[in-house]
């Protein structure tokens, strides 16, 4: 299952690259952000400060976190965007082996691989809806393993991964990492509780990866945590590169701690929006709904054209979707598409209703 080009390796975004023209007026589904507006003013560079270094270690992102979430703040340490973190943690706790999800985000196999681990599947199974094995089976896997890397909920899957189960391991296997990558979190219905950021504290062993790209509209400037036990904080500390938060990032942190109402709004739009589409596309011949607890759906197209024809017919109507078929275990024509703003979705599902009739007649 491994891939072996480590440099070539498919994200969502860019359709402009992808299809050769400009992208204008084209819906992007196949990114994974809040739809609205990020909820912080522009001013000119120069009132950033960006003719001053930043602080070292990304001070502003720290405070963000320790105030809005009620973090220790010698638990966060602020990074460009959950990127970095991914591929700081594999690099810095020298991890050798690491059991990831399959289907997951790529990154965590690709970072592992590049500082010369090596990583092996826990497969997520179509017949049971993608949902995470049963404790059992992920303690027969963690076997040889020293660290578990997956998320909450998981990308593309939109799959939940309960809390409890990841504490029950950690708290069973001392001697093992366990990394939760809590990009989407902020979408769920019960965050925080769902989150294992206040979980850090009492188990060493439990790190948090966490983003504020995704709901604070924000993929451009980069900004996100690893929330650990502060022994574990240091020994990354000991690995990461200085000034990686720019002085934009530090304050634009600093600025969402006013954003309660934007907050709210996201996660109101949210629920609604992914109630009206899994309410009118459940029987809609040809698309079968799978996972969707975050600001996304993963879905898999029947109709008898395959993948292609309808990712052709979408296109010529101006929407990108994401074609899943690069995720092991998702060739069978998966597709993601992202929540966006309610007049953006009910287009998407009016061209999606009668895909099947239009593309060729459904044969599953
Ligand atoms: C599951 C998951 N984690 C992390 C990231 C990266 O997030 P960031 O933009 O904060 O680096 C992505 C980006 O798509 C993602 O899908």
């Amino acid at each position: 299952m491994a891939r072996d080009n480590l440099y070539f390796h498919e994200h969502g975004g860019a359709p402009e690259r992808r299809f050769g023209f400009d992208g204008d007026g084209l819906l992007d589904f196949s990114v994974n952000v809040s739809p609205l507006s990020p909820p912080v003013t522009t001013a000119s560079l120069e009132t950033f400060g960006v003719q001053k270094y930043p602080s070292i270690d990304g001070e502003g992102i720290r405070g963000f976190y320790s105030a809005r979430f009620n973090l220790d703040s010698e638990t966060v340490l602020p990074v460009n965007g959950a990127i970095e973190g991914i591929y700081l943690l594999p690099r810095a706790l020298k991890i050798k082996k690491a059991l990831v999800l399959a289907p997951s985000f790529f990154d965590y196999e690709r970072a592992c691989r590049i500082t010369g681990g090596s990583v092996t599947y826990l497969s997520l199974e179509e017949h049971n809806q993608f949902a995470l094995p049963c404790i059992d089976t992920i303690v027969e896997n963690l076997h040889g393993t020293d660290a578990f890397i997956a998320a909450n909920p998981n990308n593309p899957t939109g799959t939940r991964f309960p809390k409890e189960t990841f504490l029950a391991l950690a708290s069973r296997f001392h001697d093992k990492w366990f990394v939760m990558d809590e990009a989407f979190i902020q979408f769920v219905d019960d965050f925080p509780g769902s989150s294992l950021m206040r979980e850090v504290r009492a188990l060493k062993n439990v790190i948090v990866v966490h983003s504020l790209t995704k709901f604070y509209a924000l993929p451009g400037l980069r900004l996100g945590a690893v929330i650990a036990h502060p022994d574990v904080i240091r020994v990354l500390l000991g690995y990461k590169e200085p000034w990686t938060v720019n002085v934009v990032a530090e304050r634009v942190a600093r600025g969402l701690l006013g954003c309660d109402d934007y907050e709210r709004e996201v996660r109101a739009m949210i629920a609604s929006e992914r109630a009206k589409i899994f309410k009118r596309l459940k029987k809609v011949p040809g698309i079968s709904l799978k996972g969707h607890a975050a600001n996304f759906f993963l879905a898999q197209w029947n109709g008898r054209s395959g993948l292609d024809g309808l990712l052709k017919y979408l296109i010529k109507r101006k929407i990108h979707v994401r074609d899943c078929r690069n995720f092991p275990g998702l060739s069978d024509n998966y597709f993601r598409f992202a929540i966006r703003k309610p007049e953006e979705n009910d287009y998407l599902l009016e061209q999606l209703m009668f895909a099947g009739e239009k593309i060729d007649t459904v044969v599953r």
